[in-house]
């Protein structure tokens, strides 16, 4: 990827062309403009996930000062802020006229050869005219996983794009806090419903409120297509997925429409356009995706979860509007199509309210959740569905009583409050917790792929060690955590050994894992005048005979063996 330029454009990485076809026949007039500012002329930048780490797709608009329909997109490895490397790749995009945004081109580009869990920067323009610089962090490609996902944002409901856009930005910004590996919205990102001509403008304005929140600037967008937007042309000018497949497609909102899939870390994600009833098209694309993911990743893939709009388990009044027949076809298909491409977890959303069912199996629920400890050990063939609520606090549905007393439904949120949940997967686990952007604990939920009420955390590095007096010592220097379920687990420590007075202090560590099982390990530091010494690097008999005599003293004094004890709760 790396590469020095030298003013001639580098086309090592891959470019996708445009496929916008632009339907206007007159081109608009531009509108008069002030003295130029170039990085007002670039417009909803916004970094798409790839179909792996390794891959990054981009989509953005620039104003149509000119008649010019190329730019470069500049991307390097390095940090926001700041200057721009001088070190970057470039590559040549050709635009289209935008048929939504008026006097606007649409740019489309994806770059492959990137370094896993590695943050990049990039900027599109002319020389001179530079756009401002956003940022990403590739995704990991090993166990560890985290992103956040957020129910209808659905701008414009209000009648006020803009408050409606500050919303939608307060809530991804507590959700970006989590350091996310990247954000799925479960679909209607914007209101504007239908094809009418006055549709597109106004829709326009609210993608421009979406695809503007700060927090896109730095962190790749995954996206899943709402009822919303099945009648609109520009879905497909603004999104831009990998792995795209003519399954599932509406012929109105274009290829972009299409089922969809990626790897990120040991998930493989498969994204569906609901609108679409024919489920046998689903089938097809699931079971081709899922075929495909085996023979490139093989045992890496460790989770499958599939995104759509609408909820198959649904409790709102949405239930009382549109009745069970509404969603029976699509709960019966592609439930059974869910189970047979051993499918965990199903994140949908269109209810605005949010509905964690029971574990299912087919579309019978197996209650045997703990519900003490939020947490389900998954066998084959059950699958969680959770649908997300509101991430802007519009339109909240309330729940429909006859949904309440249905047996699918585990738990219910219908408060307003904008929220978004964070899923944190690891080998063995898949964890979801939900909170309101203020903070407020919503519903959380694990599911594991074997029974996790006997493994502790193992604790090691924290062996007994002796310090010379004044001599630096950090207490979590080589200290690390780990099971078999979550792999790496944080730890903390208490106590404070005071190397500038000789004695023997005590440290307690502690790791607990999401389960709730904790160990924890007692650690003796001697700090002597005889100069440090560590029982972890040399034993014992290697320390001076002061280490020993001070060592030997606190175990006395403490009636007990100075050796590390392991205590499990
Ligand atoms: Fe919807």
């Amino acid at each position: 990827m790396k590469g020095t330029y030298s003013g001639f454009r580098r086309l090592t990485c891959m470019i996708a062309a445009l496929a916008i076809v632009c339907a206007l026949a007159v081109v608009p007039s531009l509108s008069p403009r002030g003295a130029y500012a170039a990085a007002e002329d670039y417009a909803m930048m916004t970094a798409f996930v790839g179909a792996d780490e390794t891959q990054m797709n981009f989509n953005w608009y620039s104003f149509r000062r000119t008649t010019e329909q190329e730019q470069l997109l500049q991307i390097a490895e390095g940090e926001a802020g700041g200057v721009f490397p001088g070190e970057h790749d470039e590559i040549a995009v050709a635009g289209a006229l935008s048929e939504g945004k008026v006097n606007y081109y649409v740019f489309k580009a994806s770059v492959s050869g990137l370094k896993a869990d590695t943050q990049y920067v990039w900027r599109v323009g002319t020389a001179g005219a530079w756009s401002e610089t956003c940022s990403f962090r590739t995704l990991p490609s090993g166990e560890g996983l985290r992103f956040v996902a957020l129910g209808d944002a659905q701008i414009g409901t209000n009648g006020d794009e803009v408050s409606d856009g500050a919303a939608w930005q307060d809530t991804l910004d507590a959700a970006a806090a989590v350091s996310p590996a990247f954000v799925l919205h479960m679909g209607d990102e914007v209101e504007s419903f239908g094809s009418g001509a006055a549709t597109l403008p106004q829709s326009e304005r609210e993608y421009e409120q979406f695809f503007g929140a700060r927090a896109l600037r730095g962190v790749p967008f995954a996206g899943v297509i709402g009822n919303h937007e099945v009648s609109k042309s520009n879905w497909s000018e603004h999104h831009n997925f990998p792995n795209l497949s003519g399954n599932g497609a509406s012929s109105s909102a274009g290829a972009q429409s299409g089922d969809y899939w990626f790897v990120a870390g040991n998930v493989q994600f498969f994204v569906l356009n609901s609108n679409v009833k024919d489920d046998g098209v689903h089938a097809a694309f699931l079971a081709e995706a899922a075929e495909a993911g085996r023979e490139a990743y093989g045992d890496r893939i460790v989770w499958r979860v599939a995104a759509m709009h609408h909820s198959l388990f649904r409790g709102s009044t949405l239930y009382e509007q549109y009745g069970e027949e509404d969603i029976a076809q699509r709960r019966q298909s592609l439930s059974a199509t869910f189970t047979a491409q051993d499918i965990d977890l199903v994140l949908t959303g269109h209810e605005h309210i949010y509905t964690r069912a029971h574990m299912m199996r087919g579309t019978q629920p197996v209650p045997a959740e703990d519900e003490k400890r939020h947490c389900s050990v998954l066998p084959d063939g059950e699958i969680l569905y959770v649908t997300l609520g509101t991430s802007t606090g519009n339109k909240v549905f309330g729940v429909c009583p006859e949904a309440e007393d249905a047996p699918y439904i585990a738990a219910m949120y219908d408060g307003a409050a904008p929220q978004f949940t964070e899923i944190t997967v690891r080998s063995g686990m898949l964890k979801l917790s939900t909170r309101s952007a203020a903070g407020e604990e919503i519903d959380e939920f694990t599911i594991y792929k074997e029974d996790p009420s006997a493994v502790y955390p193992q604790i090691a590095g924290a062996e007994d060690i002796a310090v010379g007096i004044g001599e630096a010592f950090d207490p979590l220097a080589g200290v690390s955590a780990a099971d078999a379920i979550e792999g790496e687990i944080a730890v903390s420590v208490e106590g404070e050994a005071d190397t500038s007075a000789a004695g023997t202090y005590e440290l307690i560590y502690t790791a607990e894992n999401t389960y709730g099982n904790r160990t924890q390990v007692r650690r003796l530091v001697t700090v002597t005048e005889g100069g440090g010494c560590s029982s972890s690097a040399a034993g014992e008999a290697a320390w001076p005979a002061a280490c020993m005599a001070v060592a030997a003293a606190a175990a006395l004094k403490k009636g007990g063996s100075a050796r590390r004890k392991i205590i499990n709760k």
